[in-house]
């Protein structure tokens, strides 16, 4: 597999709706508009395979921190180290080691999909912010985990 990795300053429309599919599979229908993925303040570091994108990571510098806002890779290309090479690109040529990062990891029924990446980059869990979603979820997007209720809680990772 050749897969590369490169920061997208601005997303062509193919480009654009392969990151919406993405987002629309793995958080669900509306998580992300297209205005979210156009904003000028984010950077946006995504992963080809064949020129199309299975894979985006977006981070933006805050006045104090460094905040992994997303990362998400198509499902059929999870696990397979492409999440760990969008982080690798973004901690090595937009970030220093004075930089005080923060992710949030979603956790569901006990399991967080990005706990393990994020301690791989020296990020610890440091609270729990519960349900974040609650007041959106099934309402302003569809949550494929939705069951009567919001069930998905968000934990904040720092280093
Ligand atoms: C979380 C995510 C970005 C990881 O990307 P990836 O390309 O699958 O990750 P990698 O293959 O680089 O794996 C990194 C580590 O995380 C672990 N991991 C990957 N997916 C995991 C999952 N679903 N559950 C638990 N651990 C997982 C891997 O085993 C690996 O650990 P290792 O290096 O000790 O073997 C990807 O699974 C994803 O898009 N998940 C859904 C969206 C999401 O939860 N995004 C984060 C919140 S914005």
């Amino acid at each position: 597999m050749s897969i590369e990795i490169k920061e997208i300053k601005n997303l062509n429309p193919l480009q654009l709706s392969q990151c919406i599919e993405i987002s629309n599979r793995l958080f669900g229908k509306g998580y992300h508009s297209k205005k979210y993925f156009l904003k000028k303040d984010i950077v946006k570091i995504v992963a080809l395979n064949k020129n199309n994108i299975i894979g985006f990571f977006i981070g933006k510098k805050e006045i104090k921190n460094v905040v992994i806002d997303c990362i998400a890779i198509k499902r059929r290309w999870q696990r397979k180290s492409i999440g760990t090479k969008l982080m690798t690109f973004y901690f090595q040529k937009f970030l220093s080691s004075k930089d005080k990062v923060v992710a949030y990891a979603w956790k569901i029924k006990n399991k967080m999909p990005a706990g393990k990446i994020n301690y791989k980059f020296g990020l610890k869990p440091v609270k729990n912010m519960g349900k974040i979603w609650k007041n959106k979820c099934n309402i302003s997007f569809k949550c494929s985990s939705y069951n009567k209720t919001c069930i998905c809680e968000c934990v904040k990772f720092s280093n």
